[in-house]
């Protein structure tokens, strides 16, 4: 339907034009529905290895009787470590256990970012692009991860080894920009930071994981600005009549 405004006054309408800002659609790096395909599907063949299957038991028994669902998510990341992602059988299998439909399943698999649904390299690389990460060059720091893993957002690098994708706010926004490979968090990085580190683990060595500045955490980086002389004893400044 075409909608015909009229307005009179042209430099209004303009300045209407102005204020409009039109942001261009950027599509999911994954899907939110799941499509079957050859390597994931429900007769995708998936059981807990007997080391696995210790664990999920502990930790269901964490939980009182009738409450075991509180696994849930450890249970899927379980699953999701012992295959490198999280297959449809294994949401199903984790459904069984738990005696959840699995539709409740679905909700948390599909609802964290952190359980990747489809077939992934062996290091899963996570670029922050939220508005601190962002602010301090994030979008620099995706083309060179992009460029040193030679994979696309989404998709998995020619090696097999590096699976790209970008995700919202890690909480690590005062070591910003950061990006987090496997368990790890890279933080206060720079495009130079990044090719070293996927170097490194392309060699098969492990990088030095935290802030790459030199910080030792989120203290300023130029030294201490506060509470910079030792605590006051107890007792001072109080008046000497309530001594
Ligand atoms: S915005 Fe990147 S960690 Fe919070």
């Amino acid at each position: 339907m075409i909608v015909k405004f009229r307005i009179a006054n042209r430099s209004l309408w303009s300045n209407i034009l102005r204020a409009l800002h039109i942001t261009s659609r950027l599509p999911s790096d994954v899907l939110f529905v799941h499509r079957d395909t050859p390597e994931n599907n429900a007769d995708t063949p998936f059981f807990f290895c007997q080391e696995n299957m210790d664990r999920a038991c502990a930790l269901i028994n964490l939980y009182p009787e009738g409450h075991s669902r509180g696994a849930l998510i450890a249970l899927l990341d379980l699953a999701q470590r012992q295959c490198g992602w999280l297959p449809l059988s294994a949401m199903h299998y984790v459904a069984d256990m738990l005696r959840l439909p699995r539709m409740r399943v679905y909700e948390v698999a599909t609802f964290y970012t952190m359980f990747i649904r489809q077939p992934a390299g062996q290091n899963i690389v996570n670029v922050c692009m939220t508005t601190p990460c962002w602010l301090r060059g994030s979008e620099c720091i995706m083309e060179a991860v992009k460029d040193a893993t030679k994979a696309e957002v989404g998709g998995i690098s020619p090696c097999g080894r590096f699976s790209v994708f970008e995700v919202e706010c890690l909480g690590a926004c005062v070591n910003a920009p950061m990006i987090q490979i496997n368990d790890d968090f890279y933080e206060d990085l720079t495009v130079e930071d990044v090719c070293r580190i996927i170097a490194d683990i392309k060699e098969c060595k492990k990088p030095n994981a935290g802030p790459q500045s030199g910080r030792f955490a989120s203290e300023p980086i130029c030294g201490l600005t506060s509470l910079c002389t030792p605590p006051l004893p107890p007792g001072h400044s109080i008046q000497d009549c309530l001594r």
